[in-house]
């Protein structure tokens, strides 16, 4: 038995090292180590061996095994990386229907920016981009938010290590508004999709890194009316349905009067959940009036010119668009989430 699987050992060997084909191999595998292979056989008639035989026999029957699978094994990968025939080279069937790639698509939230950019173009706004890492003037001075207002508590802010100017991740797209009306004369129409960042805790509806729309409309006579009728057209064109909009009394320092804008909640349908802490209505915006502080910063004469600004909360958009209740999912990179997209 033991010069057996010696021999065995040298022919299986030979064997492998002359082939020079997958489906050779294969057929070696099949010869020595299938289900009635030599040695399977050889392992099959270990039971009728005294125990003292069948302990030493198995042992090398067993590293014979393992010897000649990992062989094998070796072989086949090396003949597949050269790209040697396989057991179906020979012939194509061109009739097989092509494996399609895997297309990913766009995230719920640039499907929902591309819509309301969209809508607020139709209306004459201009898209317009600004840094995400803004400084401290335009985060907040020039905004008439001044060093020591309290209301600079209201952004929790995220400051950078920087030598010189004090930076930020901009707590907001406001200093856009700025920006722009620096450098353009009334009238003006734009819109600001962006990124912001505060240092925050969250919750179903707050995320310390989330993003706004911002708008900002500037004419000889804007007034609330025309605010109003702006978000109102886009509410009615981005949900095409009719929506339920609040204006509360609020405060910004850029802004005389302000306003917390409320919808509908629409993840509930109004009957209260957890995205709205059960009120059945989502702030879904702060707007105003621009203040004349603002317009004097930007060298405009307030006696001259009127506006309105506003910022939507465009992940709360998301969230009311497709029935979203925790703020959270958007930005998880879960997949089984956003394949419901
Ligand atoms: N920037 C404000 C915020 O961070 C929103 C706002 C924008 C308010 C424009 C008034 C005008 O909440």
């Amino acid at each position: 038995m033991e010069s057996d699987l010696k021999s065995l050992k040298i022919k299986a060997q030979k064997e492998i090292e002359k082939s020079d084909n997958l489906k050779e191999l294969n057929q070696i595998f099949k010869k020595y180590l299938g289900k009635r292979g030599e040695l399977s056989l050889i392992l099959r008639s270990l039971a009728k061996m005294s125990a003292k035989k069948r302990k030493k026999i198995g042992k090398e029957a067993n590293e014979l095994k393992r010897f000649l699978k990992a062989k094998i094994e070796k072989k086949m990968k090396k003949m597949r990386l050269i790209g040697a025939p396989t057991e179906e080279a020979g012939w194509i069937d061109i009739t097989v229907p092509g494996e399609k790639p895997a297309l990913g698509h766009l995230h719920p939230l640039t499907q929902v920016k591309r819509e309301a950019m969209l809508i607020f173009q139709e209306m004459g706004f201009e898209v317009v981009e600004g840094p995400e890492i803004e400084s401290e003037w335009y985060n907040f001075d020039a905004l008439n938010i001044p060093k020591d207002h309290p209301a600079r508590d209201e952004w929790n802010s995220l400051w950078v290590k920087s030598e010189g100017k004090k930076l930020l991740l901009r707590t907001h797209t406001s200093p856009v508004q700025i920006r722009y009306m620096e450098k353009h004369n009334p009238p003006l129409r734009i819109i600001v999709p962006g990124d912001c960042f505060r240092a925050e805790a969250t919750d179903a509806s707050h995320e310390f890194q989330f993003a706004h729309i911002e708008g900002l409309m500037v004419d000889k006579e804007i007034s609330v009316a025309n605010f109003k009728a702006v978000i109102k057209t886009f509410f009615q064109r981005f949900f095409k349905k009719p929506v339920k909009v609040l204006l509360k009394p609020d405060f910004f320092p850029f802004t005389e009067p302000s306003f917390e804008v409320d919808i509908t909640c629409l993840a509930c349908g109004g009957k209260g959940c957890k995205a709205c802490q059960k009120t059945g209505f989502m702030e879904i915006m702060g707007a105003g009036m621009v203040h004349p502080a603002v317009f004097k910063i930007c060298g405009l004469n307030p006696k001259n010119w009127q506006g309105f600004a506003f910022g939507i909360g465009w992940d709360r958009l998301a969230m009311m668009r497709y029935k979203i209740d925790d703020i959270r999912l958007l930005r998880s990179g879960d997949l089984r989430f956003l394949q419901q997209f």
